[in-house]
């Protein structure tokens, strides 16, 4: 399929526009973390359920490095929602949020490592996990908020979508090396354009 037939392509937004609208709702209801990713995570995974709402152009890796697209972010910037793209044996640094997040994998499989960073700044390796699609797991700094993330797949890409309680491509959060020295970072995202999730025309 060309690039253009995929642009052309009628894509059923109801998925996901009724997650947004959903998450909207749950964060007009509560401020209590753990509420929200106890909640947030059954939105997420009903969500994820279903691998047939994602537009090919948000799913699209990149051989040089991860992509991160932005596919919604609140208007208030109370959260935002994103694809993010792995390609073959791609991974990120090990990285912190400074928001709650939630991470599901739409599709492909995705290895976790956990850090901890004790006071004197040094990194302590806390395990590391598989998700597969259908999972969701959750960061923030109260539960724990530095990671890395790799495709588990040496094959072909994996694709995961994330909240973040923040427009996260704006926030500044840090990388760190093994040995914790941090770097501040601002990731943007990789697109300009998002999916339009408001013309009802084409579905209800
Ligand atoms: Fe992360």
């Amino acid at each position: 399929m060309t690039a253009a037939a995929t642009l052309e392509r009628p894509i059923d937004t109801t998925r996901l526009r009724g997650f947004v609208t959903a998450f909207a709702d749950l964060l007009a209801a509560t401020r209590d973390e753990q509420a929200i990713l106890d909640s947030g995570s059954a939105l997420l995974a009903r969500l994820i359920a279903t691998d047939d709402w994602l537009p090919q152009e948000f799913a699209q890796p990149n051989p040089d490095r991860y992509q991160q697209y932005l596919l919604h972010c609140d208007s208030r910037e109370r959260f935002s929602v994103v694809s993010f793209v792995w390609g073959a044996g791609q991974s990120t640094p090990i990285h912190d949020h400074s928001v709650w997040g939630l991470v599901g994998v739409l599709r492909g499989v995705e290895k976790v490592e956990r850090f901890d960073r004790l006071p004197s700044g040094e990194l302590v390796a806390q395990g590391e996990e598989l998700l597969r699609a259908g999972e969701v797991d959750a960061v923030s700094p109260r539960i724990g908020d530095i990671h890395r993330v790799t495709n588990g797949l040496a094959d072909r890409p994996s694709v995961s979508i994330h909240v973040y309680g923040a427009n996260i491509g704006a926030v500044e959060r840090a990388t760190y090396a093994l040995d914790g020295t941090p770097k501040t970072f601002i990731s943007g995202y990789a697109n300009r354009v998002i999916p339009n999730l408001w013309d009802r025309s084409r579905n209800a």
